[in-house]
């Protein structure tokens, strides 16, 4: 009897920013906890990576609620990025990670630059921890967060700081609240760092109109899900054509057919946020979208996608 010659599998394995992922799928942060939150629903070791919630120097209670609304094809949030601070990180949320084997990325801010670098150096070295994402963007805090990173001295001045104080391979998590979104790309570049989280969240509102008051108490809040993907698509077409380095994308990403856009347009990762909140085994359901997409194309290394939009 003759045996069937199965296809090899794909290969799937990336680098970015000097961090080998076993497949291109990460979470992306603030929708996925510590990991430990999820764990009960998908093996972790399936994913490419985590990327944990954002992690301040000292515990954060975030904003009051109401923190979160449903709009067309997203949602809004203002969680004002409640974290248990960085020890409480490392002496009770790392130590579960660590038994898996995929890459953890922290990601990280303050509310001043002095307090970014601090938590930066107190992640310097520490054994499980593959990456920092310095997240610039964050549009829910009064302070720090958005600020930095729509300012392009501040964002380079930030990024430097942080960059003299660790070895870890650094990626800096951009704003789409932005004019030239590629202009801070090349300031962080500039400053040193090793590759480009985008895109955070898109500054929104919604209205209750019967009692005139904004949906969430902060007001305004991040809009982020599938409404958001075409601007997050063509933000990482933007900037992986103008800086030459990695590109972590993300923005509404259900599906392997919405990772592969964001490859396509030059993304070499690609992180699952919003949709994590409609069905918690959402980023094994874009791996194998990918792979479904891949076999059906013939692709054998998903590298051979990287950046290979065509002009129409
Ligand atoms: C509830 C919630 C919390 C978030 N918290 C963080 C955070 O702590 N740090 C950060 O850099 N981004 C945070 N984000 C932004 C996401 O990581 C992601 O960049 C954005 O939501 C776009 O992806 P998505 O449309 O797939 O959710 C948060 C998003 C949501 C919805």
């Amino acid at each position: 009897m003759t045996k069937m010659k199965l296809p090899a599998r794909p290969d799937l394995s990336v680098n970015i920013a000097g961090i080998k992922l076993k497949n291109p799928v990460l979470t992306a942060s603030g929708t996925f906890g510590y990991g430990e939150e999820f764990a009960e629903f998908l093996d972790l070791n399936k994913l490419g990576g985590v990327i944990v919630k954002g992690i301040s120097l000292k515990p954060i209670k975030g904003n009051p609620p109401p923190r979160i609304w449903e709009t067309p094809s997203g949602m809004l949030n203002a969680i004002g990025l409640e974290n248990p601070g960085v020890d409480v990180f490392l002496g009770e949320k790392l130590p579960f990670l660590r038994k898996f084997d995929t890459a953890v990325i922290v990601n990280i801010f303050g509310f001043s630059l002095e307090e970014y670098v601090c938590v930066a150096e107190r992640l310097d070295g520490v054994q499980g921890i593959a990456g920092i994402e310095v997240n610039i963007s964050c549009p829910n805090v009064k302070a720090g967060g958005m600020a930095f990173g729509t300012d392009l001295r501040a964002t380079y001045g930030l990024l430097s700081a942080v960059r003299k104080k660790t070895r870890l391979p650094l990626i800096a998590k951009l704003s789409p609240n932005v004019t030239d979104v590629t202009e801070f790309a090349s300031a962080a570049r500039d400053a040193g760092c090793d590759g480009l989280s985008l895109i955070n969240t898109l500054l929104g509102m919604a209205i209750d109109v019967r009692c005139r008051r904004p949906r969430l108490a902060n007001c305004t809040g991040g809009l982020s899900g599938p409404a958001i993907r075409p601007v997050a698509v063509r933000m990482v077409w933007q900037v992986a054509k103008k800086v030459p380095l990695p590109i972590i994308g993300m923005g509404g990403i259900v599906t392997g057919e919405d990772a592969l856009e964001f490859i396509l347009a030059g993304a070499s990762a690609v992180a699952v946020g919003t949709a994590n909140f409609m069905n918690p085994r959402a980023t094994l359901e874009v791996l194998s979208g990918i792979e479904n997409v891949m076999a059906e194309q013939g692709v054998g290394n998903i590298k051979d996608l990287i950046g290979r939009v065509s002009a129409v």
